[in-house]
């Protein structure tokens, strides 16, 4: 056997011990490891950090028309260069999102034993809770445990939600889908289209990007070894558009493209504010006009950081049907083949958090 060989399958070994433990990062920090295993090590990123400020957009500005317009400005402005911004006065009230962020803490900080039964890789199931989505996929496992849950179209039964959270989900759905209403309206005006019969004809009703809703509760232990490895590796949201909570910790950064280099810049946690961001759907379907941008989250010598993303996007049971196309304007070339929201998240899938944009698979 050679020496890679040796290592791939001493790693798988390692990769299954770790998820045969149903306990997380969360059991390995418990269990009073002070060294990062080897499967969590990532290769050193030497890309330098840079200060600049993710835009700050205050959504009071909609009470007015030409506070809307200035509002859609700076959502134009924003998704055309960063792909990401931080809302403010967004209808999601302070206390549902403390109280998000602290049912998400309250599940992982269960007993081992309690967060077990959740704990799987079936797709099939709406509640999923895990240690990295892509563990036996990626080159690098992350500093993190999820659960997730599929909460629409089709929401799990409220026994499927463990009950740390069964309360605050539902509510939550409905506050952030109230919200992400507010925003799709806001990208088909900054993109120049005409609000129609009640939607937005070629987003919304052509895509039914907003009715899937997956939302993933992240908890990133503290970490002995923080250089060593990440929360979250680089990657771009396989989604039409992300709502992120985050506590104060911070260690969320994107990536920026300069003339000068590729450089990391921190999106600080602002009180109140929500993160959005263009995922991958839209940078298609907007025909590159919006950036779906690379982000990663650091690891921390403190912690737990929570945080919670909601990925709006079309439902899995329509996804094979749905095609997405650039939507494109006065004679320009479309950049990219027509596909099916199916087959952007088979390529996701297939090849885990690698630091690759799905996206490049599909351009013309
Ligand atoms: C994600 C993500 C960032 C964070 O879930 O796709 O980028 O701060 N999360 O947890
Ligand atoms: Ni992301």
């Amino acid at each position: 056997m050679s020496t890679t060989t040796r290592s791939s399958t001493d790693r798988l070994h390692a990769l299954k011990a770790f998820d045969d433990t149903k306990a997380g990062v969360k059991g390995l920090v418990d269990a009073g490891l002070s060294a990062v295993p080897a499967i969590f090590h990532h290769p050193p990123d030497n890309t330098p950090t840079h200060h600049l400020t993710i835009p700050i957009i205050d959504l009071a500005g909609l009470m007015t028309p030409s506070g809307r317009a200035s509002v859609v400005g700076a959502v134009r402005a924003a998704a055309e260069t960063l792909g990401f911004f931080q809302v403010l006065n967004h209808g999601v009230p302070e206390e549902a999102m403390c109280e998000m962020l602290a049912a998400v803490r309250r599940f992982n900080e269960e007993p081992a034993e309690a967060r077990a039964p959740y704990y799987t890789r079936d797709q099939r199931r709406r509640v999923r809770f895990n240690s990295n989505f892509d563990l036996f996929q990626s080159p690098a496992a992350n500093w993190r445990d999820t659960l997730l849950l599929e909460m629409a179209p089709e929401p799990p039964s409220p026994e499927e939600i463990p009950p740390a959270c069964r309360d605050i989900v539902p509510e939550y759905v409905r506050l952030v889908q109230r919200l992400s209403r507010t925003l799709l309206g806001l990208l088909s005006e900054a993109l120049g289209l005409h609000h129609h019969r009640g939607g937005y004809l070629e987003l919304e009703q052509d895509t039914a990007c907003l009715q899937g809703l997956n939302i993933a509760g992240h908890y990133y232990p503290a970490c002995p070894e923080p250089h060593l490895t990440l929360g979250t590796t680089r990657h771009s949201d396989p989604s039409f558009l992300t709502v992120l909570l985050q506590d104060a910790i911070g260690g969320l950064q994107v990536l920026v493209e300069g003339l000068d280099g590729n450089k990391w810049v921190d999106v600080p946690a602002v009180a109140g504010a929500l993160v959005v961001n263009i995922g991958d759907h839209l940078q298609l379907m907007s025909n590159d006009r919006f950036n779906s941008v690379e982000h990663r989250v650091v690891a921390k010598s403190s912690g737990p950081r929570l945080s919670v993303a909601c990925f709006f996007g079309t439902p899995g049971a329509v996804a094979s049907k749905i095609v997405l196309r650039p939507i494109v304007t006065d004679g320009e070339e479309a950049r990219y083949r027509s596909t099916t929201v199916e087959e952007l998240l088979r390529e996701y899938r297939a090849k885990g958090l690698d630091g690759t944009s799905a996206l490049h698979h599909f351009r013309l």
